[in-house]
């Protein structure tokens, strides 16, 4: 079969792993796929640095050039921000290509216009890695789920603030010390304001509720609260009830008397007692439970944040566009953001 051509845009902590697993496992990768997958360039901020393990003329700081040319099937976009990829995202869509985003700022914003022009278009746009890393919940909740109405998700969605509130409960530091540790670990996103203060939280939220409810929510929608205002003293004061802080995101389908139905997210540390199974999740680890009409409860467990757990998540998108590219099939995401008008609720 004709190669599948893939671009990666940026090569910070996951795009250097993808492009890492890309060049590693390429027999592997064609044998699942059915065609060689080929890295036709890799974008990068300043091409003239040289990058461990990545051949030099792959590498570009022309994203837009990249994503035109025409040995380019499938666009990867990890290089953050929300304006940039949005342009890219949407050119690599309007040309026919497929587009994998770990980007999680941006498709809590842009979801619908962008699913909108892949469904035009007939291509894939798939982002299970933007959220809860290595942890499958997107595709669970597009395809696993698609029978079944999903009444709840509810979770710990961000490895930087769990981490940070595990060593505080832990070791009894303060937040900031543990920060700069999130950050050395590559959990913590570029700004952390982003993490500490729920922003990237609230996004995945977002795009939670908008996929488990076939709506739009925006991150916007979503009431956030970070956790910059939580001392050792609190953690020890929750221990003293049996109970512990988590950064919890919940989104939930409200039946009003009359009938209407109504979407609530929101983002903010919680109180929740020691045998909760969300207490036991600790360091980077993410969770996320949903609760759905006859499936009843699920619970999603993992590595949240990182690298290489992100760049799983990635990897198993490009397989799955490169497959659909493969065998003539198209992901089943474009009908995902258009029925419910739902008025979401900023507080409960
Ligand atoms: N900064 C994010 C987190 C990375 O800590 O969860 C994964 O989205």
């Amino acid at each position: 079969a004709r190669p599948i051509g893939v671009a990666v845009l940026g090569m910070g902590n996951v795009g250097a792993e993808v492009v890492r697993i890309l060049t590693d496992s390429d027999g592997d990768i064609r044998e699942r796929v059915g065609a060689p997958v080929v890295l036709r360039g890799v974008a990068v901020r300043d091409a003239s640095v040289p990058r461990e393990g990545v051949d030099p003329a792959l590498l570009t700081s022309d994203p837009s050039a990249l994503v035109a040319r025409e040995d380019v099937d499938i666009v990867v976009e990890l290089i953050g921000g929300v304006e940039l990829p949005r342009t890219l995202i949407l050119a690599a869509l309007e040309a026919g290509k497929s587009v994998i985003t770990a980007n999680k700022a941006l498709m809590a914003v842009h979801a619908g216009e962008l699913s909108e022009a892949a469904a035009r278009n007939r291509v894939d746009l798939y982002f299970e890695a933007a959220v809860a890393g290595a942890i499958p919940v997107i595709r669970p909740l597009t395809q696993s789920l698609a029978g079944d109405s999903v009444n709840r998700v509810a979770g710990i969605v961000n490895g930087t603030t769990n981490y940070i509130l595990s060593e505080m409960a832990e070791t009894g530091a303060v937040y900031s010390e543990v920060l700069a540790e999130a950050g050395r670990l590559g959990y913590a996103e570029a700004d952390p304001t982003a993490d500490v203060e729920g922003y990237d939280a609230a996004a995945k939220a977002a795009i939670l509720a908008s996929i488990a409810f076939h709506s739009r929510v925006t991150a916007d929608d979503v009431y956030r609260e970070g956790i910059t205002s939580i001392t050792p003293a609190d953690l020890e004061a929750a221990a003293k009830f049996d109970c512990t802080i988590k950064l919890l995101a919940i989104c939930e389908r409200l039946t009003e008397d009359d009938g209407r139905e109504r979407i609530s997210a929101r983002v903010y540390p919680a109180l929740i007692p020691l045998e909760h199974p969300l207490a036991t999740v600790n360091g980077a680890f993410n969770a996320v439970v949903v609760e759905s009409e006859n499936a009843g409860r699920l619970m999603f467990y993992g590595q949240g944040a990182g690298g290489a757990p992100t760049a799983a998540a990635v990897m198993g998108d490009l397989v799955m566009a490169a497959r659909n590219r493969v065998y003539g099939g198209r992901g089943p995401l474009e009908s995902t953001y258009a029925s419910l008008p739902v008025a979401p609720i900023d507080d409960v």
